[in-house]
């Protein structure tokens, strides 16, 4: 008879979601990582949800900055394996100018093989035009980053979706009818198809263009994409198996995302959550086998993009001063970012929602002697505390309760190396925060510079 049996982790995986609202500074964390697991054995950097809506920016030692949206961190290592996986929504043209800026900076010995799940969805112009022109239709989806993650994704659930392999074997009778499909929809708002304006991965804007164009472009794309496409199953399961293979899962966006658990309606469409990971890897990979399961948040305070009001949401001079210390301004949009008080509440749901074991704290070099540290603890309606709900509404309800922690010379927290060099406010800090989460610490980013990183167990 078979009788139920405890999960055991894996040595060397990771899965690494952002705890809060997104930009947490996951990208760093997983390159550090993907970089000491490829000094001992192979690693696979799998990526399995949004698209074009994520951003973040490499710096090389030459000081050339260059911005990814689809391509996780990591692309630059040696000896690993990047994944786009299946529930991403992958923009051909995007990801082929992505793919031409890597080789621009770096010779192929010096960086990561790339595969491309042919199963993966488009996100195409045409979901970016349809989302531009629902706009003015919708109540929610104000904040979007108009890359047409959500109408890709709805394609799926109105069974009708193109996926990667749908290019590089070039179907197209599919293709046209998909052109066909979003020009009806998008006549029936009273607009025309090809001259809707849409954004362009270098923000610009450009029309989507007549059928012929569209299918001439993606036949090309196709084309140019069938070097790095493959049917992942097999192999994937064959990494699995090997116990030499190292793994670090990055989500895009974060738990505060969630079309489930975030402040909806301003949320984005994917499962933000270490649990797309089963679905995405079609069960190969059950998330609660990872080792370590970090939600990345910043250490003092939130940043937001979109339109989404946070019940914590701060004014005034200390939020313009964070703003501009920690550059919070969107790496997709440029944006600039809400900046708001650290709120426990929200953090322990997404924690809880997201199956997190651990948590992660950037930016700790964030504090200001004259400011106290305020943290949200609770919420009230009226004298009852109350839970977070995932609902603009109800949050728009709620009022905060804070309490006051002591801040820290930001310049000894920037210059320590080990825990205990952390001045003692900082270190009360980090003791008050993992126990209101009820999850262990494992590492903080005290600056900017990539060894500015302090694992704390
Ligand atoms: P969408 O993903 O473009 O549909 O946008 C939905 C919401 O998620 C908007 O408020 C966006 O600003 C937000 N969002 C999506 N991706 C990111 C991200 O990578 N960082 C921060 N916010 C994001």
């Amino acid at each position: 008879m078979v009788t139920p049996s405890s999960l055991n982790t894996r040595p060397k995986t990771f899965g690494i979601c952002g705890g809060a609202f997104g930009d947490e500074g996951k990208g760093r964390i997983v390159d550090m990582l993907v970089h000491e697991l490829a000094q001992v054995g192979p690693v696979v950097v799998y990526r399995d949800n949004g698209g074009a809506n994520a951003g973040h920016t490499v710096e090389f030692p030459n000081g050339q900055r260059v911005a990814f949206h689809q391509l996780p961190s990591g692309v630059f290592v040696k000896g690993a394996t990047v994944v786009l996986g299946k529930e991403m929504v992958i923009h051909p043209a995007d990801l082929l100018e992505e793919l031409r800026q890597i080789e621009a900076v770096t010779a192929t010995t010096e960086r990561s093989k790339i595969k491309l799940d042919e199963m993966a969805l488009l996100s195409l112009d045409t979901h970016r035009a349809f989302e531009a022109v629902l706009k003015d239709w919708q109540s929610g989806g104000k904040g979007s980053t108009g890359r047409g993650i959500s109408p890709a994704y709805a394609d799926v659930l109105l069974r009708h979706p193109l996926r990667v392999r749908d290019i590089v074997n070039f179907n197209q009778e599919k293709i046209k009818k998909h052109y066909d499909m979003y020009a009806a929809l998008i006549q029936g708002l009273g607009q025309d198809l090809a001259t809707v304006l849409v954004p362009t991965l270098a923000g610009e804007s450009k029309k989507v263009g007549t059928r012929a164009t569209f299918i001439k472009r993606l036949q090309s794309d196709g084309e140019a994409l069938k070097k790095i496409t493959v049917d992942i199953h097999d192999w994937l399961d064959q990494q699995w198996s090997n116990e030499n293979c190292g793994f670090v899962f990055e989500k895009a966006q974060a738990v505060g995302l969630d079309y489930r658990w975030g402040i909806y309606p301003d949320v984005t469409a994917s499962d933000t959550t270490l649990s797309g990971i089963f679905s995405a890897t079609e069960g190969i990979i059950n998330p609660a086998e990872l080792e370590v399961r970090a939600g990345v948040i910043k250490a003092t305070y939130m940043s937001s993009v979109g339109a989404r009001q946070l019940p914590t949401i701060m004014t005034g001079e200390l939020a313009d001063r964070i703003r501009k210390d920690a550059h919070e301004y969107g790496a997709t949009t440029k944006r600039p970012r809400d900046i708001a008080y650290l709120d426990l509440v929200a953090l322990k749901f997404y924690a809880k929602v997201g199956g997190l074991n651990s948590i992660m704290l950037t930016h700790m070099d964030i504090s200001y002697m004259d400011k106290p540290i305020k943290i949200c603890v609770d919420y009230k309606i009226g004298k009852k505390s109350v839970d977070y709900r995932p609902d603009q509404d109800y949050l728009n309800r709620v009022k905060p309760v804070y309490v006051e922690l002591k801040p820290w010379d930001p310049m000894l927290v920037a210059r320590a190396k080990k825990a205990k060099e952390l001045p003692k406010e900082a270190q009360a800090f980090l003791t008050f925060i993992s126990e209101k989460l009820e999850l262990p610490i494992t590492l903080i980013t005290t600056g900017p510079q990539r060894d500015q990183t302090i694992w704390l167990v």
